[in-house]
């Protein structure tokens, strides 16, 4: 077979021949940035509104943090070229402390990316035991249970917490791993991870929890915070107040820190264990040092007016929310983060609608089938502190608009729309 024939295979291929079109008919994928200011972005001579960044807490922007570059790179040089097994720039142990202690974990280990971990981790806690997969985990998540399926481990889904406490009863192997999202990707929503992990404690089980999301945008909860996303950005572990006695929190630094790293919180006995089996500690290219200065700059300013930034945040997220319930349009995120997913009429097509939106100036991220359900197929905007009102007056008014045209679908019975 040609290679030719084979990318025809692979467009055909449903699991990603939705996506496959979205990249040929829409301007959305493969985009070209020219230029960017602030949250504008020029593709060719078009400006949009970027609402695409997961940039949470504008630090991808600020100048205290891009100032702290250039003093790391003349000490390390652009990238310190050994894997992490054979040696580390004294900036990964500062990180890897101030970040247990932000966290309240007993230990942390960072590697460059989450896929990564999940791809190496995953396998290597579950073993010969069980995976359980949350339905609607990340993709990256399923890739790790599947690779870990293929080394012995049996791997199984669950829809609910109902599922899974029936999953539990019947798991046979061990030692059984509950995977799942934290604020979740795509719905924005906070599952309660304090009844997933007491349900795992008495099943003796591990859950691992990835909190790309969360991590630098909602935090422990007290009298003092600033809004309800609580303080310090110290993820969902936190938010729930819940100890890390059978959880692996797994979060990173390319969304709210706007640097390429991630991180395993564990006690020190895993991370030594996972020292001597994750592939990307043993034999990766580490992450650039500008990568590893912008994360520990960022602990500067998180510490310094984080939370004013997340106040911000929440306080945008709350005026295109609060915007879109009075629509009457459906939008899964009923817990306020600022991942607001807007489905489609099922009589819609994802390509119209994202030649509008290119034309009123808004760069989304489009959420087509099977990376949602179905039902939910439409397109996803991100709040970010970098954000302005004037921006969120543009992205409502569009929002309107669609929303009399029918794009939209209408707010569930029971849902926070
Ligand atoms: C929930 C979740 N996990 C993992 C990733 C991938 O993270 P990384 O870029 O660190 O591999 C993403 C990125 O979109 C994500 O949303």
């Amino acid at each position: 077979m040609r290679a030719e024939q084979l990318a025809t295979e692979v467009d055909l291929d449903p699991r990603y021949s939705g996506i496959a079109r979205l990249r040929t008919e829409t301007r959305y994928y493969d985009a070209v940035i020219d230029e960017i200011d602030g949250r504008r972005i020029r593709v060719g001579d078009h400006w949009l509104t970027d609402w695409a960044s997961c940039n949470y807490l504008g630090f991808d922007l600020e100048p205290q943090i891009i100032g702290a570059v250039e003093e790391q790179l003349r000490r390390w040089g652009t990238h310190p070229s050994w894997s992490r097994m054979l040696g580390n720039p004294r900036v990964y142990p500062q990180i890897e402390e101030r970040l247990a202690e932000l966290l309240g974990a007993p230990d942390t280990l960072v590697l460059p990316t989450i896929t990564q971990i999940h791809l190496s981790v995953i396998p290597v806690l579950a073993h010969q035991g069980t995976v359980l997969v949350d339905a609607r985990a990340h993709k990256t998540i399923w890739d790790g249970c599947v690779f870990a399926r293929a080394q012995g481990a049996t791997m199984a889904r669950f829809k609910s917490l109902d599922e899974l406490a029936e999953r539990l009863r019947s798991a046979t192997a061990g030692p059984v791993l509950v995977c799942m999202d934290g604020v979740n990707s795509m719905t924005g929503n906070i599952p309660d991870v304090r009844r997933y992990a007491e349900l795992c404690r008495e099943h003796g089980a591990v859950l691992y929890v990835d909190d790309a999301h969360g991590f630098g945008v909602i935090g422990e909860r007290g009298d003092d915070e600033t809004s309800p996303y609580g303080s310090r950005g110290n993820s969902i572990m936190r938010y729930f107040d819940q100890p890390y006695d059978n959880v692996v929190l797994v979060g990173g630094f390319s969304k709210a820190y706007s640097s390429l790293l991630a991180f395993l919180a564990v006690p020190t006995v895993l991370k030594n264990r996972l020292k001597a089996s994750a592939a990307p500690y043993l034999y990766s290219g580490p992450s650039p040092t500008a990568s590893l200065a912008t994360v520990l700059a960022g602990f500067d300013v998180n510490a310094e007016r984080g939370d004013k930034l997340r106040a911000e945040l929440h306080r945008m997220s709350m005026r295109v929310l609060n915007h879109v319930r009075d629509l009457g349009v459906f939008t899964p995120n009923t817990d306020n983060t600022p991942i607001i997913e807007l489905p489609i009429a099922l009589d819609r097509d994802l390509v119209d609608v994202s030649e509008l939106l290119w034309q009123r100036g808004l760069f989304v991220t489009l959420a087509p089938y099977p990376g949602v359900p179905r039902d939910q197929v439409g397109f996803r905007v991100q709040v970010t502190a970098a954000n302005t009102d004037d921006q969120v007056d543009e992205l409502n008014a569009v929002i309107a608009e669609l929303a009399a045209a029918g794009v939209f679908q209408e707010a569930r019975e029971g849902s926070a729309s």
